[in-house]
């Protein structure tokens, strides 16, 4: 057995045409439990980070518009995320979601099926799925807090905040 953790991504244009449920039913297929999950209003700061591999190429600007929702206006700034767990889980999720480029997916896949190539060339291919283990570990830190994940699956360490501001229920 290979336990591994994975940060799944549906991306606003998942979100906007309302693929989550489709999504979410074709990533069970891989029997994989979901140990955080959440609602994500994407900061710039936040895709420049994720997407920071990407950072010279030419279309990195546009991706990082894309994440943040920012193409399709405020009703759709948003991202879903989810930390997977399972067996080999990486190589099982990267299956059904499908290759990076929409056209050349395999058409069953997430990506072949609900992703589309825009007219200036940036893939819209719906989820994003980490690809091995090192990028997971480093984008579920990025994504996630420790107690929003409900198991211990990277080491944590406590220590006291003070003078913290804090939004509470008024
Ligand atoms: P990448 O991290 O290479 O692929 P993946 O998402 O499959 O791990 O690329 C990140 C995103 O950048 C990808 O989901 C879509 C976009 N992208 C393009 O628009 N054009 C490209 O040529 C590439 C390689 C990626």
């Amino acid at each position: 057995m290979k336990i591994e953790e994975l940060l799944i991504l549906v991306k606003p244009d998942g979100v906007k045409k309302f693929l989550t449920g489709n999504i979410l039913t074709k990533l069970s297929e891989s029997n994989m439990i979901i140990i955080g999950s959440k609602v994500v209003k994407v900061s710039e700061k936040l895709a420049q980070a994720h997407y920071y591999h990407l950072r010279d190429k030419p279309f990195f600007n546009e991706l990082v518009d894309y994440i943040q929702g920012k193409v399709y206006g405020d009703s759709w700034n948003m991202v879903l995320a989810f930390v997977y767990q399972g067996d080999d889980a990486i190589s099982k999720m990267r299956r059904i979601v499908g290759a990076t480029n929409p056209e050349e997916a395999e058409s069953v896949s997430i990506r072949g099926s609900y992703g589309r190539i825009t007219t200036k060339g940036l893939y819209e291919n719906v989820v994003h799925c980490s690809s091995n283990v090192s990028e997971a570990m480093r984008e579920i830190k990025l994504w996630f807090k420790p107690e929003e994940i409900i198991k211990n699956i990277y080491a944590t360490k406590t220590i006291i905040v003070d003078k913290e501001k804090k939004i509470i229920w008024a």
